[in-house]
């Protein structure tokens, strides 16, 4: 098989693996390409296929119900995944029309299922007749909504658009919403940090706006330069840079401070709390209740010369053990994630709507918890890699009301602006919160949801 055969090769079966036993792309692909002993460029070319047919599989399978004349439900799983990797190939990539359609109508073959060659040849054909754009025409037409059409356009579910839109016009910007989506479908650029005060930025690295130990290599490899600071510089998006520091810089410390990180796996925040705490003199402990997460939480902590016990237990019994403890929480909880498609290629389609009560319920009984965890004056930052209204706004709505007069919003925006080396343009949400919100496509990081709480 050429390199390239192979590269397909790789994508189809980590797509399979996707489709088929819930795998993670990011995790699989590495052994994949590994296994395979793909050299570099075609480990690139692997990843942009497997990346960029999960991402787009919405419209690709919009486009193949046209062709094929039928829903795609009915098509077997197995050929339809060789169809989607087909039809990204035909309409997002310059690869020649004769090798997607032979290659894919090769893995259909492998796939087993009778007829499954003359199928996909047949459809692929037909794809290739017509230029993308004629496909979106067509796709488009089939919508029964402007949000449907969206989601078919730009691959996303329907609820999502939705949500999106939603949250969007919660800060008068819903005309910011295919910028959004576009930026969903685009793999971000690597963001690092160097831990403050034990670690520098590289000299040549180009830093990012807005987090001050934030930087994007020029060049070379990050493992690199991961392993040459012993773990004191790591990968980290910079909306989660900033959504650690909000609550390390939302007030002067005073020495002797007691912090808590409640949900801390895999502890990239937890890292940069440590770095800070051990910078100005306060403690820190970690909780996670997956026992495998919070051995990567012990892991992260390597590089930091700092003690952090890491306990293992329900967020909301470990804050309601300890009353009126701390003077700084982070509550990083569990969310949809809505706000870092762009990382993780898959998720869109595998959260839905239905998931959203439960989340919240946990969410608001995790703030809950750790607003009671906090000693007067103490402040928790509430924190979501989502957008979504009801994760954010809602659930510290919920929770302030329950606390009233004895709970006071501080202005995450202005922590933030404060905390920037470039304004963030963080408009004010028109709740009159003091929430922030980041977005993929106006910052360039994951779109996380920060807000301050502080015990009065
Ligand atoms: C958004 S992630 C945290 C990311 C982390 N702060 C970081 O920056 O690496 C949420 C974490 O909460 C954990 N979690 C879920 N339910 C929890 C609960 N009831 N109590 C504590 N942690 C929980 C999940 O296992 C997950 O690791």
């Amino acid at each position: 098989m050429s390199a390239v055969a192979d590269s397909r090769r790789v994508a189809y079966d980590t797509i399979r693996a996707v489709h088929e036993s819930d795998a993670y792309a990011n995790l699989l692909l590495p052994t994949l390409i590994g296994r395979a002993g793909l050299a570099t460029a075609d480990a690139a070319l692997a990843t942009e296929l497997t990346y960029g047919t999960l991402r787009r599989q919405g419209t690709y399978d919009a486009v193949i119900a046209i062709a094929a004349d039928r829903d795609v439900a009915e098509i077997d799983p197995a050929v339809l995944d060789a169809l989607r990797l087909g039809v990204h190939q035909l309409l997002s990539t310059r690869v020649a029309s004769h090798a997607a359609v032979n290659e894919s109508v090769e893995l259909a073959r492998s796939a087993g299922s009778r007829g499954a060659a003359g199928f996909t040849n047949a459809v692929l054909r037909r794809v290739s007749r017509d230029t993308p754009g004629d496909w979106m025409t067509r796709i488009a037409a089939g919508a029964r909504s402007d949000d449907e059409k969206l989601g078919l356009l730009f691959s996303h579910p329907v609820w999502v658009v939705r949500a999106f839109r939603r949250a969007l016009a919660a800060e008068g910007r819903a005309d910011e919403l295919e910028a959004l989506l576009t930026a969903d479908n685009a793999a971000p650029r690597v963001t690092m940090v160097a831990l403050p005060g034990i670690a520098e930025v590289p000299e040549d690295a180009r830093r990012t706006p807005f987090s001050p130990f934030g930087f994007r290599l020029s060049g070379g490899d990050p493992e690199a330069v991961i392993r040459g600071s012993e773990g004191r510089t790591r990968v980290q998006d910079e909306g989660s840079q900033l959504a650690a520091l909000a609550l390390s810089r939302a007030l002067p410390v005073r020495p002797g401070e007691r912090w808590l990180d409640l949900c801390a796996g895999p502890g990239g925040k937890t890292a940069l709390l440590a770095a800070e705490a051990l910078a100005h003199g306060a403690t820190l402990e970690a909780n996670e209740i997956s026992p495998s997460r919070a051995g990567l939480v012990r892991r992260a902590l390597e590089g930091v010369p700092l003690e952090v016990p890491v306990s293992e237990e329900d967020g909301r019994e470990r804050a309601g053990e300890a009353p009126d403890t701390y003077d700084r929480i982070l509550v990083d909880a569990p969310c949809t994630g809505l706000g870092a498609l762009r990382r993780r290629p898959e998720a869109r389609w595998r959260k839905s709507p239905g998931d959203v009560p439960e989340l919240t319920e946990l969410q608001r009984d995790l703030l809950n918890a750790a607003v009671g965890a906090l000693r007067p004056g103490g402040v928790v930052a509430y924190v979501t890699c989502s957008p979504h209204l009801a994760e954010t706004a809602g659930v510290v709505a919920e929770v302030r009301r329950e606390w009233g007069a004895a709970l006071e919003e501080l202005s995450a925006r202005d922590v933030l602006i404060a905390i920037s080396d470039a304004d963030p343009d963080l408009p004010v949400p028109n709740d009159g919160s003091g929430r922030a919100q980041l977005w993929p496509h106006r910052h360039n990081t994951d779109a996380m949801s920060i807000s301050l709480l502080r015990r009065v």
